[in-house]
């Protein structure tokens, strides 16, 4: 039977870029989707960027632009990520749209109706300067506990204690620097307890996987609480229907914003959208999601879809986290790898393989191994699966003039292939992927062994052997086949080459069984070249590049994040010593230029009248390369070079301010001569 599946990964903040962890899921979900849709079900696959809350509302105030700018830029290009991925959404929307602020009203005043929405005042830090109030990201000051200075107001990275930003000492707002005062308002809450009963009989319904049960279990014994759902302007978000002023937290409307999307997708094609949303809907809902949002999907949201008389979601896949060679990713070792970084320099299929190799169904880390990842790929993907292909389609083109054999040689053979259909099946539609590859390059084993055995090049060179090379390169060719149509979930793109090559249409689940006999093949191209090992250090490379030029909001410790009072914290103190050894010069700036493919660099050729130096500033967010041609500027000249993508540096330009376009390159009173030392 048919089945009418809804799937969503979740909604990506649109604040920054898409990296490789974020991948982890898209990568898992639309592996997934792919295969359903391959089974013959009606899938439709709908995603979001997540655009409100107070970050989003930041950072477009430091960058100048509007937040729905910042939102509309952020969009395109994490669509253009995901589209080299491969990632097949069917649609990707905006929390930030009609649908979804229909939606969340429609959720919030039906829930409202049914007496689950209540309002009680509380005090919170406010910035008395910006004029509002601070998450506590956006609060530092000293642990309470072990006094660390400069720690987030939830919690000290010191010593790992937690607690309320009012215990923090000595406060400050990271967003203006003011000490933050304590201001009461009125808030909206959702009654969670409300739905203790129904939720607890739901979170162990075999909705979740069976450590999240467990997890869930546990937060049952302390209790639930009402929901903060509300959050006072400035913010941005919607506001709420009957509260002037307030507006709905972003984690209200952001899970509303699969439905929003779904429903933009259904307005668009004319699929059903109450068909699935009905409270006794006969389709499904499958919510992919990383582990660190667990809470939110599977107790909020199936309480606020049932407090509105919707449907629940049937499941909720949760995965655990990215590391990067068995650590979490680190912008300074280069392994907060972006998705646009590597895709500046591998195939997406070698990561979408990689992680599925590596994906099962539960909630454990995954580890991008990079050594691993090479060799697996280099193994698997080129010396297993394409090299079937590339063994046997030249023999079938130049002696059988590109026409397969008329019946199978080694129908057994075939059988043990095509006899695990439903069991690698099985595989993916429980999501132990990696059992799923592994079965897979079993027989990718078989199949090299037996055309290793056969020795077709040395039987195609003796007399009178034709008949048992085609057999055999037909064998091959439809080994190979049916490889590739057990892979094409997770390597869409080779699939379309192979079915190009093979000259068939588009291959479903249920054509696998049926050889390819006295059949026309086309001309055989190299569908996969192995990964050498200066791609993976140029990833490294760049990525280190990427990050340093650029600050997000509240990310890095003690930047403040609006354009009126953008002044750090005095750092460690240096000796006098550390400090002699900057070599600080005057330089004239005698050429600047835009770099190729560097969204963030201009290239200065700078001289400091002992000869001209080449330099990359991370400043081109803030000047035009012409008005900087004759200025003067301060560079330190002593610095090692550094080996860069786009060429070797040579030195670094000062420059003061918190980015974007607020940044200020170092620009001495005309009358400085190049080359004078910084005093
Ligand atoms: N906006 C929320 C989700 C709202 S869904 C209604 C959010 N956004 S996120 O951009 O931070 O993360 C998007 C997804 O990527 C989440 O499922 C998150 O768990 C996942 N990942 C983010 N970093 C990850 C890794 N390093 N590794 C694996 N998954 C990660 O959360
Ligand atoms: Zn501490």
């Amino acid at each position: 039977m048919q089945r009418k599946i809804l799937v969503t990964s979740a909604l990506p903040y649109a604040n920054g870029s898409i990296h490789l962890g974020h991948m982890v899921e898209y990568i898992q979900t639309d592996i997934w989707v792919r295969f359903q849709k391959m089974r013959g079900n009606e899938v439709h696959y709908v995603c979001a960027d997540d655009a409100h809350g107070t970050p989003i509302m930041l950072r477009a105030q430091n960058e100048g632009i509007t937040p729905e700018q910042l939102i509309a830029d952020v969009s395109k290009e994490h669509q253009a990520d995901f589209a080299e991925f491969n990632i097949s959404f069917d649609n990707f929307h905006s929390t930030h749209s009609p649908e979804n602020e229909a939606l969340a009203s429609q959720v919030y005043l039906a829930n409202k109706a049914a007496g689950h929405i209540t309002t009680r005042t509380i005090s919170q830090a406010y910035d008395p300067e910006k004029e509002m109030f601070l998450p506590d990201r956006f609060i530092r000051g000293e642990c309470p506990k072990c006094g660390a200075d400069d720690q987030y107001g939830d919690n000290c990275e010191a010593c790992g204690a937690t607690y309320d930003s009012t215990e923090l000492k000595n406060p400050v707002s990271a967003v203006s620097g003011a000490t933050p005062i304590t201001k009461d308002s009125e808030h909206h809450f959702f009654k969670l307890g409300d739905f203790e009963q129904d939720l607890q009989a739901w979170t162990q319904g075999g909705h979740l996987q069976d450590e999240v049960s467990h997890k869930l279990a546990e937060w049952f014994e302390s209790g639930l609480k009402d929901w903060d759902i509300s959050r006072d302007a400035p913010y941005f978000g919607f506001e709420i229907p009957d509260a002037p002023g307030k507006f709905f937290y972003v984690w209200l409307d952001a899970p509303i914003g699969y439905l929003a999307s779904f429903k933009n997708y259904c307005d668009r094609s004319g699929v059903d959208f109450d068909e699935f949303m009905n409270a006794d809907s006969e389709t499904e809902m499958v919510h992919f999601i990383g582990k660190d949002i667990i809470y939110f999907h599977a107790l909020f949201w199936p309480a606020m879809l049932q407090g509105a008389g919707f449907r629940l979601p049937n499941s909720i896949f949760a995965h655990g986290f990215l590391t990067v060679d068995g650590k979490k990713m680190s912008k300074s070792r280069g392994t907060f790898i972006k998705a646009r970084t590597y895709l500046d320099h591998l195939n997406p299929e070698y990561l979408r393989y990689y992680f599925a190799a590596k994906l099962g169904s539960g909630i454990d880390d995954i580890d991008l191994n990079l050594e691993d990842f090479q060799s697996r790929i280099n193994s698997d993907l080129v010396g297993k699966v394409v090299n079937i292909a590339s063994r046997c389609a030249g023999f079938i083109k130049k002696r059988f003039d590109g026409k397969l054999a008329d019946s199978l040689s080694e129908p057994a053979l075939f059988n043990e292939f095509t006899e695990q259909s439903d069991a690698i099946a099985q595989r993916f539609e429980n999501r132990e992927f990696g059992q799923g590859m592994r079965d897979i390059m079993a027989l990718a084993d078989k199949a090299n062994q037996y055309i290793d055995e056969m020795k077709p090049w040395a039987l195609a060179k003796e007399e009178g052997k034709g008949q048992q090379v085609h057999d055999i390169c037909t064998m091959g060719i439809n080994l190979f086949r049916v490889l590739i149509a057990y892979l094409k979930p997770v390597l869409p793109q080779t699939a379309i080459q192979a079915e190009q090559f093979l000259n068939i249409d588009a291959m479903q689940w249920s054509d696998i069984t049926t050889p390819l006999l006295s059949h026309d093949i086309n001309k055989f191209k190299p569908l996969m070249t192995r990964i050498e090992s200066d791609k993976i250090a140029a990833i490294l490379e760049d990525s280190k590049q990427t990050i340093v030029a650029e600050k997000p909001v509240a990310e890095k410790k003690g930047t403040t994040a609006t354009n009126n009072s953008s002044i750090e914290p005095i750092s460690d103190e240096i000796s006098f010593e550390d400090f002699a050894k900057i070599d600080l010069r005057v330089a004239n700036i005698v050429n600047a230029e835009h770099v190729e493919g560097a969204d963030k660099l201009l290239k200065l050729t700078l001289d400091i009248g002992l000869g001209e130096k080449q330099v990359f500033a991370g400043i081109k967010s803030a000047y035009q390369p012409e008005v900087l041609i004759g200025k003067q500027t301060v560079m330190v000249a002593n610095l090692a070079p550094r080996k860069m993508r786009f060429g070797l540096s040579e030195g670094m330009v000062l420059a003061a301010g918190p980015g974007g376009k607020d940044l200020f390159i170092l620009n001495p009173d005309n009358g400085a001569q190049a080359g004078m030392k910084v005093k």
